[in-house]
């Protein structure tokens, strides 16, 4: 599985099969900018973690253009319907898991909050656990720290992890060791970070606790890729 960071919480994984594209905030990401347009991308997934502009994004535009499956919560998936009448979506709730061709989602829980940016209410955050054949990735979406983030140690085998820790509208780098210990995932990659000047991080700080808890920290710079 190849893995793209277009920075902030934006991603791409590719399987020799398909394309999954999450929390496309690319237009205005000051980030992605110069490494990847919205037009260039033509997934056949989508997962939306919560309703909010930095992450909701340009998935209206992708998703019309490119006839992508929407998967997110049931309440930012009719909101493209009621406004587009987009219905290439599969709706799901915390806690649930959905089977496809390609493999398993969970849609996991997430401590924070979704609105769209023009204020519709977008449902509960989330964030996903996707399985396809041969890896497993998690991508927290925006969240603190939650308790709850021991049982998914426990209950999948994670090669790779996403995890916000920019503080302020998120957990920081000290409640993201924490989280990393309690999801064991082989590989975490920090998010959600240096977008904004509200969470600027110091990820040389996160590294070294990282390492230091014998844990394996990627710092992906955007536009970068990594081979799982
Ligand atoms: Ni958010
Ligand atoms: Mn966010």
């Amino acid at each position: 599985m190849k893995i793209t960071y277009f920075g902030h919480s934006a991603l791409l994984a590719t399987t020799e099969t398909h394309t999954f594209l999450f929390d496309p905030f690319l237009s205005g990401n000051p980030l992605s900018e110069g490494h990847v347009q919205a037009s260039d991308l033509k997934p056949d997934v989508v997962f939306v973690t919560h309703a909010h502009g930095d992450h909701w994004g340009d998935s209206e535009e992708i998703l019309q253009r490119s006839g992508a499956l929407l998967i997110s919560n049931y309440e930012i998936c009719t909101y493209l319907q009621n406004k587009t009448g987009y219905d290439h979506f599969h709706p799901m709730n915390t806690g649930g898991m959905a089977h496809f061709d390609w493999g398993k989602v969970k849609q996991t829980y997430a401590r924070h909050s979704s609105s769209f940016p023009d204020g519709t209410y977008g449902g509960n955050p989330n964030g996903f656990i996707l399985q396809t054949a041969d890896k497993t990735l998690y991508h927290a979406g925006d969240t603190d720290l939650f308790s709850e983030m021991a049982y998914i140690g426990e209950d999948f085998e994670i090669d790779l992890a996403f995890l916000p820790v920019g503080d302020n509208f998120t957990m920081g780098i000290q409640d993201a060791i924490r989280a990393a210990k309690m999801i064991r995932a082989k590989n975490v990659v920090p998010v959600h970070h240096n977008t904004f000047p509200y969470i600027v991080t110091d990820l040389s700080i996160w590294q070294n606790a990282m390492r230091a808890a014998g844990m394996n920290g990627i710092i992906m710079k955007p536009g970068e890729s990594i081979i799982l």
